[in-house]
């Protein structure tokens, strides 16, 4: 099972309303007193979160996730702490061994979003880690069904991007990295609450930073789950621009990785060809001339033009 939450605390009054909060939800609950007891559940079988308190009595919290990474690594760990105790959450979450921490009294919204966040974080690594390509393609079918206006855009993509490919006589290997980020290019979505990507309309300020943080979220659970470093690449890069005023990074030109260019231009074609929640897409004639417009600032310049013949081509 990949939806068990465990939650570890001294006080049952705490354990409480950390439960009650869950109730409607279809995750499974576990709870323990103290760390011993947690760890044994974590021993025995899968959990996705574990959500601990720092001071308790026996093992502490950050002791307890430490060794809950080598017991389970992709489990997502999280700390509640009280408020004299927070250089020890920042200390662990610096050293990598949470995911986030919480500072009691807990805002309830936010422990809740925190929780499926990492639900979701751990399924999408556990189907990463399965590495096929049935594995691999189900997780870009759950994308789409997230965001529907993207349906059919993972394939597409793939389809596009894999002719900028073979005009460009890459090895098989690059190939299936090719194909298989395409698939993959927005998995980071996973993290973005749908309320945001489903937004008819320009998105504020505030929501669009959380838009932008999906190349990176992305590629963090790729990397977890030994992806090769190109479709790391490819989810990590593939809105960048080649002027460099595109996000995360910021890379310019050449800065921006082959593969990475190869699924911009398939990706930005696609996306304007089809209809989204706050435009019409663009006929064939009209893709193309905007395409004209964005090749040299936005797009490879030398790909655009292998695209648009591989496109024109019978
Ligand atoms: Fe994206
Ligand atoms: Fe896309």
């Amino acid at each position: 099972m990949d939806n068990t939450v465990l939650f570890v605390d001294d006080e049952a009054s705490i354990l409480n309303a950390l439960s009650r909060l869950f109730m409607e939800t279809d995750l499974r609950i576990l709870r323990a007193e103290n760390g011993e007891e947690a760890l044994a559940i974590v021993r025995g079988e899968p959990v996705a979160v574990v959500v601990s308190d720092n001071l308790m009595p026996g093992m502490r919290g950050v002791e307890l996730l430490s060794k809950v990474r080598n017991i389970s690594p992709d489990t997502v760990k999280v700390l509640l702490t009280g408020y004299a105790d927070l250089p020890t959450a920042i200390e662990a979450i610096n050293r990598g061994e949470v995911f986030r921490f919480h500072v009691k009294p807990w805002a309830d919204d936010e422990v809740v979003r925190t929780v499926e966040e990492g639900v979701r974080r751990y399924q999408l690594v556990r189907s990463l880690r399965l590495g096929d390509e049935g594995a691999l393609r189900s997780i870009a079918q759950t994308i789409e069904l997230k965001d529907p206006y993207t349906r059919g855009h993972c394939d597409r993509v793939a389809a596009y991007a894999l002719k900028i490919a073979s005009g460009l006589r890459l090895p098989e290997e690059m190939l299936r990295s090719i194909k298989h980020g395409s698939w993959l290019h927005d998995c980071g979505k996973i993290g973005v609450p749908e309320a945001i990507l489903n937004f008819p309309g320009r998105l504020s300020e505030r929501d669009f930073e959380v838009v932008k943080k999906h190349p990176g979220w992305g590629a963090e659970v790729a990397r977890q789950a030994h992806l090769p470093e190109e479709v790391v690449n490819i989810i990590l890069y593939h809105h960048e621009r080649i002027d460099g005023k595109g996000y995360p990074t910021g890379a310019k030109g050449k800065e921006i990785p082959l593969e990475a260019r190869i699924v911009a231009v398939a990706d930005v074609f696609d996306a304007m060809s089809t209809d989204r929640p706050y435009a019409k897409g663009y006929d064939r004639e009209h893709a193309f001339r905007v395409m004209g417009v964005l090749r040299g600032p936005a797009l490879d310049p030398e790909l655009v033009d292998i695209f648009l013949v591989a496109l024109a081509a019978p």
